[in-house]
């Protein structure tokens, strides 16, 4: 591709990456942010405004991220393809830039740490790689290097300094729990085997020392479901507890108070408060999803917990209640939808959900929840009064959008899930596709609801659905190949166009004398309404399908997004790009250029929602 002006993305909303990122969630020092990670991207995002700001630099997911005490440096490391090397990151804070590049471990970084005072950075490989490094941050270089554990032993997954002592770090995994004395005269880093006994565990994640003035025992919690206490000084193990009553589905975070009690996530959703003598717990709340990530804000009446389904929530201590920080979808996300005439807010839908978003501050007002189903589809009415949304059980269902109240539901709608909805601009019809091929037309008030037409063309799945302005005249898009233009008075078909590809998506042209149309053959193809007539095509991905397409209010552009993961920005004449937007990490689902003309809002797979500035606007 030649070079061509990027679009940045502006905010985004998700944190897809959480879920998958052991300690993924850190509340900054500053106590005004906290960080995440998303994909390849790291978060910063605003305790006040939610307001987010993005690290770009790793070419693959993220995989650990870190802070140094002061929380100026911030360190990230990377997954990569076998064979090539993983990359770390260190970003200056203050600047949001890249500081350092340390390239040396092989396919995966699996933890990072810094030493107390700054000085140093220790890195742990993972699987194939299985060395352990420590970093001389102000040098950007690597001291010394060795493996992370013996053959007999299995993996490393975790490392830790204690909270006073720049000499000496900790790693452990599953069966292998080593102190690592620094020798800097000697460029060498010496391991201390620790005596467990006859104990078995995998310490996962989580290891923690004593609160700042005590680094006399550090803590490990296990996939078992118990947390390993061990001393420091003499490497022996001091105990194992809870001996009966284990967490549930193991020990994923671990937080020493200044109390003297300690704060325990599981595996199973629990965040526990408990007596760090027995395990006795004391105050426990259940979350949803797996706990991943536990950080206190500063000196701690706040705490955050990350889950694995990438929810972010907030707790404060003498309530111990959680409260959702941020929401995401943590499954694809498979439509969006403004409502008509206004930017201020859109809807985006789900597997469980729609979510109506705040446009300009990333907020979820309203969520709609409908458990086990998949929303595929959703369309505001153009009085702003409902919105109609298809769902992988064949029903239509309306809400308010307000209140999330349902208004009714379609049953049976389509025989293989509703596919596509469209509705009339005069709010007296709603229009769906289903998996089966058909499309149906419904007589809809608040009141009643009624088929009015069922027409029969297409051989599979309807996945796109757009009316004429005057409501005399539909567009369907088909997997099997097809793309008709229904007559919407007589109720049969106008024309139809045939291309080897299944049609993803299709938008009347303004002028409506034209329609473009786009799918899994990556090409754009220009027709003419009147006559089905192929009038131009374009080359429009190079890798994988589009999956989504709009254009733009005056006619002059349109943007699509696809498999290829990237947003492109095209002049309708001209048929060029002219800008091309990198950020998504999942495969782009759908998008839409909001009716302001300010943003494009572009879905993806991975659960993210990216908002972009039109560069046309
Ligand atoms: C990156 O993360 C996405 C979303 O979680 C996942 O589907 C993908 O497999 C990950 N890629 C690698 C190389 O791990
Ligand atoms: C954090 O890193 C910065 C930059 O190297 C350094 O100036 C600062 O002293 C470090 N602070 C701590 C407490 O680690
Ligand atoms: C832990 O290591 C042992 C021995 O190396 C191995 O057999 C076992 O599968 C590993 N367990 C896990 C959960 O990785
Ligand atoms: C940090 O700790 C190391 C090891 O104890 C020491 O050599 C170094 O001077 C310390 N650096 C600072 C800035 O205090
Ligand atoms: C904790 O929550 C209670 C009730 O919501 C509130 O009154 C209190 O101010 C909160 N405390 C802190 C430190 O935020
Ligand atoms: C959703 O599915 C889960 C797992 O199959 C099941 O336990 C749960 O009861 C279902 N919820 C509803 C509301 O159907
Ligand atoms: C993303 O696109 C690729 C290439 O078309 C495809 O193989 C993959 O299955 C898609 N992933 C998802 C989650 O849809």
């Amino acid at each position: 591709l030649e070079e061509r002006e990027a679009v940045q993305p502006v905010e985004w909303s998700s944190a897809e990456a959480l879920g998958n990122v052991p300690g993924g969630l850190i509340a900054h020092p500053d106590q005004k942010h906290v960080i995440y990670p998303l994909g390849s991207t790291v978060i910063i995002q605003s305790l006040t405004t939610q307001k987010q700001e993005f690290l770009q630099g790793h070419s693959n997911n993220v995989s650990c991220i870190t802070v140094n005490r002061s929380g100026q440096y911030l360190a990230s490391g990377q997954v990569t393809h076998m064979g090539f090397k993983a990359d770390i990151l260190i970003w200056d804070y203050a600047n949001r830039e890249e500081y350092a590049r340390l390239v040396l471990h092989k396919a995966k970084v699996e933890a990072l740490a810094f030493s107390p005072n700054g000085t140093y950075l220790v890195s742990l490989g993972g699987q194939d790689d299985g060395s352990v490094v420590l970093w001389n941050v102000a040098k950007r270089e690597a001291i010394c290097g060795s493996p992370a554990s013996t053959h007999s032993s299995g993996i490393s997954l975790t490392v830790k300094f204690p909270n006073l002592r720049d000499d000496i770090f900790i790693t452990a995994g599953n069966c292998t729990l080593r102190v690592w004395e620094l020798d800097l005269r000697n460029r060498k880093i010496w391991p201390i085997e620790c005596q467990l006994g006859q104990l078995k565990r995998i310490v996962q994640y989580v290891l923690t020392t004593g609160v700042e003035d005590d680094d006399s025992f550090f803590y490990g919690g296990t996939s078992s479901g118990d947390v390993l206490k061990v001393n420091l000084k003499t490497k022996l193990l001091n105990s194992c507890a809870p001996a009966k009553e284990k967490f549930s589905q193991g020990v994923t975070s671990l937080k020493l108070l200044k109390t003297g009690d300690i704060l325990v996530g599981s595996g199973d959703g629990a965040v526990s408060l408990c007596k760090t003598a027995n395990f006795k717990v004391i105050k426990q709340v259940h979350v949803e999803g797996g706990v991943t990530s536990i950080s206190l804000r500063g000196q701690g009446h706040q705490f955050f917990t990350g889950t694995q389904s990438s929810l972010i929530f907030r707790f404060n201590f003498t309530e111990f209640k959680d409260e959702l920080f941020t929401s995401c979808h943590c499954d694809a996300v498979n439509d969006i939808a403004f409502p008509f005439g206004t930017a201020e807010l859109f809807a985006t839908c789900s597997k469980n959900d729609i979510r109506v978003w705040h446009t300009e501050t990333n907020k979820v007002l309203l969520r709609i929840t409908v458990p086990n189903m998949t929303c595929n589809a959703i369309q505001f009415m153009h009085d702003g009064k409902s919105i109609v949304s298809a769902w992988n059980d064949g029903k239509i269902r309306a809400f308010t959008p307000e209140s999330g109240k349902l208004l009714y539901i379609l049953n049976n709608a389509h025989s293989m899930g509703v596919s596509a909805i469209a509705v009339t601009s005069d709010c007296k019809w709603v229009i769906s596709g289903g998996g089966e091929g058909q499309v149906r037309v419904w007589e809809v008030t608040p009141r009643s609801q009624r088929l009015l037409e069922s027409m029969k063309e297409h051989k599979s799945l309807v996945s796109c659905i757009k009316v004429k302005s005057n409501n005399r005249e539909c567009v369907t898009t088909s997997s099997d190949g097809t793309c008709i233009i229904w007559d919407l008075v007589r109720f049969v078909r106008n024309q139809m166009v045939l291309a080897n590809t299944m049609f993803k998506c299709v938008n009347y042209h303004p002028e409506e004398f034209q329609i473009i149309t786009s799918g899994s053959d990556r090409k754009i193809g220009y027709w003419e309404v009147f006559d089905g007539a192929a009038i131009r095509e374009l080359e429009g991905s190079l890798s994988g399908s589009i999956n989504g397409m709009d254009i733009a209010q005056d006619g002059r552009h349109f943007v699509t997004g696809g498999d290829e993961k990237l947003l492109k920005v095209w002049g309708y004449n001209e048929g060029e790009i002219t800008h091309i937007g990198v950020g998504h990490s999942g495969n782009i689902t759908g998008l839409k250029i909001c009716p302001n003309s300010h943003w494009i809002i572009s879905i993806s797979a991975d659960g993210a929602i990216l908002r972009w500035k039109f560069p046309h606007h």
